[in-house]
């Protein structure tokens, strides 16, 4: 089989500095959340190494729940349509809710997936993304914490996918245009 990462027209960041990023919103996460039990929520598919990682970079007691929404199909540009795949366990009644993501492109999933939280009763509702597309904005989001942003430029690897593959590659990269085009 054909390595993935020829696919790749850059890789912006390696498996060494993801995780070393990640350690420090882990430790900024232990920090603000001291006094308080939190619930992380992974926003499946794309956020699964990010949970994995940032879970396991924690030092506090956290829970862990999941949900599946899709807004992007099998295409590479943000369709705005948000469906969702599979709701969460949790009843979020006074509890203190972590949304972890891969990335924020036009932030349109997470602003409706805050709101949508949001509205359960939470005691907070705060948002940690890996990546974050400031150029591709479309919507305002209030977000706690953010591990880089990046050029507007479709990014894969480390659960981002492009028609559901590349999410196995442990750095992420500027997917070629030829793969795509
Ligand atoms: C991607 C990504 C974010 C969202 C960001 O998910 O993982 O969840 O799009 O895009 P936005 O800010 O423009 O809304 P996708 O819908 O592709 O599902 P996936 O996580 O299963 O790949
Ligand atoms: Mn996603
Ligand atoms: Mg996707």
């Amino acid at each position: 089989a054909q390595d993935v990462k020829d696919d790749l027209e850059e890789v912006l960041y390696s498996a060494e500095e993801i995780q070393t990023r990640i350690d420090e919103l882990a430790a900024e996460i232990d920090r603000d959340y001291a006094d308080k039990d939190v619930l992380i929520v992974g926003v499946l598919k794309g956020a699964v190494m990010v949970m994995a990682d940032l879970s396991r970079a924690l030092k506090s007691h956290v829970s862990m729940d999941w949900m599946a929404v899709s807004s992007y199909g099998s295409g590479t540009k943000s369709s705005g349509v948000v469906r969702i795949l599979k709701d969460l366990d949790a009843d979020l009644m006074n509890r203190h809710v972590l949304i972890v993501e891969d990335i924020i492109d036009s932030g349109l999933t997470l602003s409706w997936l805050k709101a949508n939280l949001e509205s359960r009763g939470p005691a907070s509702v705060e948002i940690c993304t890996l990546l974050r597309k400031p150029e591709a904005a479309k919507v305002e989001i209030d977000v706690k914490y953010v591990g880089m942003d990046i050029p507007n430029k479709f990014v894969v690897g480390y659960g981002l996918d492009f028609a559901e593959k590349y999410r196995n590659l442990d750095c992420i990269g500027i997917l070629a245009p030829h793969v795509y085009e």
